[in-house]
């Protein structure tokens, strides 16, 4: 194998706000031959996250920022082509952060090798069984610490992290949940997969709805503002705030004040930030719970695929416009998944 192939690098970091037209480059690159110990990965699908939009600032996160010139850092899914590890074979489905790229050349001891169970999706490596799941997991379970007969409010709830969030709670025991979008296409989508209220954040009665709702004892937060500040004010007592995300702030020019933190102490409640990579050992109960969800018939996964790296920038930036449903991926390889499973 070899010859050239396509790669996204950082450009220049953007300023305040969204990513513009020159903070991403297309360039293309040489296939690099694996060295001892080495593999090289073909790749089918690479990841569009929320979270990338943090890697572009020069800040202290949970992550270094991705340097100038660097490949886009992404998590992908990819076979092996060619393996001098004794450890992978060609056609092996391998999973890593191998970036917005077409191959990825590197230790075969980096990276984790996955298997699709018989009937199974490799697109689900993505997102189902991925971090996605995780996260909805971890955050509900590990953070939440959900109780039967929750009343669970989730925010960006159409979304990856989201929607299995709402599918998860919505089978928990006696729990009502309730879940907010953009759109009323997401919100018909979401009552369909088992919220039992829905409510668009952009409507102009929204805060006078979700005043009326009773009150919360769980909140999903994916977006923080102004919805977060909402959800403070309507706390019952001993009430657990999951502080998933906040994307209403990553393109913001300025946060949003949060008047009503006091409610934390008056109703005894709490606010746990988290990251779902720090909870590696809990990957292998919450991948079980969601296959037994999945086997009954209470969850299922939607992913948005777009095809081909140069859809990477723009797919990302719509993303920030809530043109997303589900999982947000690009394919690269032919035949792939579609959307809208
Ligand atoms: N803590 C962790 O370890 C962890 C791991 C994964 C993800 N996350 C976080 O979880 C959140 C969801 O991530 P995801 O991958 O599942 O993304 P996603 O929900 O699939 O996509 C983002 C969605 O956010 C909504 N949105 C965009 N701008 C918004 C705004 N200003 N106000 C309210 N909603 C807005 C859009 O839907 P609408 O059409 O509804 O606006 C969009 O579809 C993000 O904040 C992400 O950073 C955290």
């Amino acid at each position: 194998m070899s010859g050239q192939y396509k790669q996204i690098v950082l450009n220049e970091r953007p300023a305040r706000g969204p990513i513009t037209d020159n903070t991403f480059k297309l360039q293309t690159g040489e296939i690099k031959q694996p060295g001892e110990g080495e593999v090289l990965v073909k790749v089918e699908y690479v990841s569009i996250d929320p979270t990338m939009r943090g890697w572009l600032n020069d800040v202290r996160s949970y992550l270094p920022p991705v340097q100038i010139g660097a490949v886009m850092r992404a998590t992908s899914l990819g076979r092996v082509v060619k393996s001098n590890d004794e450890n992978f074979k060609e056609g092996d489905l391998v999973f890593d952060t191998f970036g917005w790229q077409e191959y990825w050349t590197g230790p075969g001891k980096a990276i984790q090798k996955r298997v699709t169970p018989e009937g199974g999706r490799d697109i689900d490596h993505m997102g189902l069984y991925g971090l996605t799941g995780m996260t909805a997991w971890v955050g509900l379970f590990e953070i939440g610490q959900l109780k039967d007969g929750d009343h669970v409010v989730i925010s960006g709830a159409a979304g990856a992290v989201g929607q299995i969030a709402t599918q998860i709670a919505a089978a928990h025991p006696k729990c009502t949940v309730t879940a907010i979008a953009g759109s009323q296409e997401k919100l018909d989508y979401l009552k369909k997969i088992g919220a039992h209220n829905v409510l668009n954040y952009k409507d102009s009665d929204f805060k006078k709805k979700f005043r009326e709702l009773k009150h919360i004892d769980v909140y999903f937060d994916n977006v923080g503002g102004e919805i977060l500040d909402l959800a403070l004010a309507q706390l019952n007592p001993y009430a657990r705030i999951i502080a998933c995300g906040a994307i209403s702030a990553y393109n913001a020019e300025k946060p949003t004040p949060i008047y009503n933190y006091f409610n934390l102490v008056s109703m005894k409640s709490t606010m746990k930030g988290f990251i779902v990579l720090d909870h590696a050992d809990k990957f292998k109960e919450a991948s079980e719970y969601l296959a037994k969800l999945v086997k009954e018939g209470k969850l299922k996964a939607d992913y948005h695929v777009t095809y081909g790296l140069d859809t990477c920038v723009g797919t990302l930036r719509d993303m920030f416009e809530g043109k997303n449903f589900g999982k947000t991926v690009v394919g690269l390889k032919e035949g792939g998944e579609k959307s809208r499973l």
